[in-house]
């Protein structure tokens, strides 16, 4: 076994101290132009539920794409948003009891019925997603009304 000499082994170190600062340093950038592939949002509806399984008053939070979605069967009927809250991108939930979606991050509250902010910090509603039902199945898609 060939012998190492201290100013060789030196060296090294200081090559590999440089190797793992470079990508401290540049991994994050190229990790900026390359992300991994997750989806912003399906291009397909996602199932949410079989429609018998969620009466009136009853949610679901689903996976849509790279953020969930928020599924309410309100008495005025299925209503989807994104469950990302618009404040600082806490998940946003159901209450069932006040009837409001509530996001525990900042106690930010927002309507059932079209997302809009009833009361806390968040600047706008929640972003509205479109519901369907298909052969006894509620789905969930992009592009709901504003
Ligand atoms: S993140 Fe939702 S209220 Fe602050």
């Amino acid at each position: 076994m060939a012998k190492i000499n201290r100013r060789d082994f030196l060296k090294i170190v200081n090559r590999v101290l440089a190797a793992t600062g470079l990508v401290a340093v540049f991994g994050p950038v190229v990790a900026y132009f390359y992300p991994p592939n997750l989806e912003e949002t399906p291009s397909e509806p996602v199932l949410v539920s079989p429609e018998t399984e969620m009466p009136v008053g009853e949610s679901r939070t689903v996976a849509f794409g790279r953020y969930p979605a928020l599924v309410i069967n309100t008495a005025a009927g299925l209503k989807a948003y994104s469950a990302v809250c618009t404040h600082f991108a806490c998940i946003c939930k159901w209450d069932a009891d006040q009837e409001q979606i509530v996001c525990p991050c900042h106690d930010g509250f927002f309507s059932p019925v079209d997302g809009s902010v009833i009361s806390g910090p968040p600047p706008k509603g929640l972003t509205p997603l479109q519901t369907e039902i298909k052969d006894g199945d509620i789905y969930v898609s992009a592009g709901g009304e504003e």
